[in-house]
């Protein structure tokens, strides 16, 4: 006999199909969604999938990750029904080199979707932390799966998002605890992670056809109006950059005004921190 979780599962799934209201994300042509109770890396279980050929748009959604990742390698804690835990498919027809400037962009479809779901404005930490009042709400996850088959495979983006809603009981490691912000915690009415998710897709969906219509530096100038980069003093992790953090360029990278002149931060296995160490992720 099905147990109460697995209905309130299917039932949770059925209201994700069915609240989405795009054409492309968290639509796939073979319907081909996925969620889990449980899971060991949503952005994992897509990567298969993809690899396996899965359509653009494929969401993937737990209640838990057991392996949830970060960048640089990090765990992302992922406690059961205490975030959104999510990973979508992107397929883009633009060059992979334009790959920081898909992670800014959506960076900008998470903060809408916080927004228009719980109406609290946030902040984007580049290269892609959501943030609220120095304390971390959120990050985003791109990453290329590796698989064998190159044909199937060309292309694929797996875009995972991790977005805190509820503190966990459990007692979490200080420097996470010290560090994070929940988003019941900001606004009075309870958030439905369901409804997160579909107007995550909905954001997403709006913001990649901008992209791809050719209309990215609109977004980048939206994601420079919602930095909390840009104007500080910042030293990335390796410790070989230190300056004020002036503006993106074109291709995503911080543009840094050092004491030797100016210099650029890629984002690929660096973060950056602020020197007062008001945040560092
Ligand atoms: C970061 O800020 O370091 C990125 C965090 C990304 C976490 C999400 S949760 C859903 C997806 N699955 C993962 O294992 N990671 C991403």
């Amino acid at each position: 006999m099905e147990s109460n979780q697995e209905t309130q599962n299917k039932e949770k799934f059925k209201l994700f199909n069915d609240s989405v209201k795009t054409t492309l994300i968290g639509k796939p042509k073979d319907n081909g969604n996925e969620f889990w109770n449980s899971i060991d890396s949503t952005n994992t279980r897509l990567a298969s999938l993809a690899n396996k050929g899965a359509a653009e748009g494929t969401t993937v959604i737990s209640r838990q990750q057991s392996l949830g990742r970060g960048r640089l390698g990090r765990e992302w804690v992922s406690s059961y029904d205490c975030g959104l835990y999510f990973s979508t498919l992107l397929r883009p027809t633009i060059p992979i080199s334009d790959l920081p400037v898909i992670t800014l962009c959506l960076g900008v479809s998470a903060k809408r979707a916080v927004l228009a779901t719980s109406g609290v404005e946030i902040g984007l930490k580049w290269v892609n932390d959501l943030i609220y009042n120095t304390k971390k709400l959120g990050g985003i996850l791109v990453e290329m799966p590796t698989g064998l088959n190159s044909d199937k495979n060309s292309q694929a983006l797996v875009v995972g998002i991790g977005i805190n809603v509820k503190e966990p009981e459990s007692e979490l490691p200080e420097e996470i605890r010290n560090k994070a912000v929940y988003l019941n915690e900001l606004c009075d009415t309870k958030i439905d992670t369901i409804s997160l998710a579909s107007e995550l897709c909905f954001q997403i969906e709006h913001i990649y056809n901008r992209m791809l219509a050719g209309e990215s530096n609109l977004i980048l100038d939206e994601w420079r109006a919602s930095s909390v980069t840009l104007g500080q003093e910042i030293i990335t992790s390796n410790n070989e950059i230190s300056g004020k953090a002036l503006d993106i360029d074109e291709t995503g990278a911080l543009i840094v005004q050092t004491a030797e002149g100016k210099k650029l931060v890629h984002a690929g296995e660096i973060s950056v921190r602020s020197k007062d160490g008001s945040y560092s992720f």
